[in-house]
């Protein structure tokens, strides 16, 4: 019977279709049944680091940030610099980042249970999920799959992660070509609700006279932390906008912003921004909102063309590409 043939090969070619794209694409669990327990002993890893080093979970918010917005999320940040190529860390706008060696401690215990089956990327998203649900954040459902990236995108770096001084319209314009929109950019930055700024990033605001957007009694204060105007880099840290819960993932970083308190300059303009004031307002209102756009914007993140199906490989150290 025609009409049976027909239907029967519309529905093979569509099982074959989805088959192939379902291969390609993220999904929940993707280890489900590679190595079961994958997810379990990243956050066992994750958990026990914070309880030693808080500010790891802090990081892990970071690394993803740092990782995703430069071309994909594919671990290209974790390589190291060797035989005259350069890390992604070198970059400026990676200064103050930390902690990549507490990535090797939980890649080796992935290793130990299945090795070569989970990449680095998807390390970098996981561990990122459980950092911001240790600090008091929402929880991302995070598909995985990601495969990592075999060279450093050191070259792009400067011109995908925006500097702490860039217009709030390179802002939007940046994380708008990654699938974003403005509420979902404005709950992003939120992630500077935890976390420190080193006084090179913030003197510019403060010297030769204070930016007069900022408090002037937390301009004061904030001189007393950063004395000089051309600062050593490595002396005086800062906890962020946020001094009463400087670990916990919340909306005093909005409220902080309505009181003229933002640390950097890409902060305090999304209070003064038509486009993005609005949702400053609302989420200094109300913080389960505000979680709500965080997870969400966190997801669109950490999905930022991965790479899939044949592309890239299984690092076994995340620090270096596969020599094979
Ligand atoms: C316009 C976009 C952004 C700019 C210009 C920016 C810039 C910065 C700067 C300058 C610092 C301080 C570095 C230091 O002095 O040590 C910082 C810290 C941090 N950023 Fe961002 N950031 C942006 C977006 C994001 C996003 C989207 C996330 C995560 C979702 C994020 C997470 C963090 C965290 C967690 C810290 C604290 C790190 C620590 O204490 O070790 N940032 N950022
Ligand atoms: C932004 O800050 C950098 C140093 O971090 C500085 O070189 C640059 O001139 C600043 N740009 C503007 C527009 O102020």
């Amino acid at each position: 019977m025609p009409t049976t043939t027909h239907l029967f090969l519309v529905l093979a070619i569509s099982v074959l279709l989805h088959a192939y794209s379902a291969k390609c694409e993220l999904q929940l669990n993707y280890y489900a049944k590679s190595c079961p327990d994958a997810e379990d002993v990243i956050k066992k890893e994750v958990v026990k680091l914070y309880n030693e080093h808080g500010n790891t979970a802090v990081s892990w918010v970071r690394n993803l940030f740092h990782d995703c917005v430069v071309q994909s999320c594919d671990a290209s940040l974790l390589l190291e610099s060797i035989n005259g190529v350069q890390s992604e860390q070198e970059s400026d706008r990676s200064f103050g980042m930390r902690n990549f060696k507490y990535v090797n401690t939980i890649k080796a215990a992935v290793e130990r249970r299945c090795p070569s089956t989970v990449s680095c990327a998807d390390i970098v998203a996981l561990s990122a999920r459980d950092g911001i649900v240790m600090l008091g954040g929402p929880r991302a459902e995070m598909k995985t799959g990601r495969r990592d990236a075999t060279e450093s995108h050191l070259n792009v770096v400067d011109e995908l992660i925006p500097n702490h001084n860039d217009s709030t319209s390179s802002v939007l314009s940046r994380f708008q070509s990654i699938g974003l929109e403005t509420e979902e950019i404005v709950a992003l930055l939120g992630a500077h609700s935890v976390g420190r700024v080193h006084c090179k990033n913030l003197v510019q605001r403060l010297y030769p006279s204070a930016d007069p957007t900022l408090d002037p009694d937390y301009a004061e204060y904030l001189k007393g932390r950063c004395p000089t105007p051309n600062p050593d880099p490595a002396e005086v840290l800062y906890s962020r906008n946020d001094r009463e819960t400087p670990m916990i993932i919340d909306n005093y970083y909005y409220k902080n912003l309505l009181s003229h308190k933002g640390l950097l300059l890409v902060d305090q303009q999304l209070a003064s921004d038509p486009r993005t004031s609005p949702y400053v307002q609302k989420f200094a209102g109300d913080n389960g909102y505000f979680h709500d756009q965080f997870a969400r914007a966190v997801l669109k993140l950490s999905e930022n063309s991965p790479l899939t199906g044949d592309q890239g490989e299984i690092r076994k150290d995340c620090r270096f590409v596969n020599s094979d």
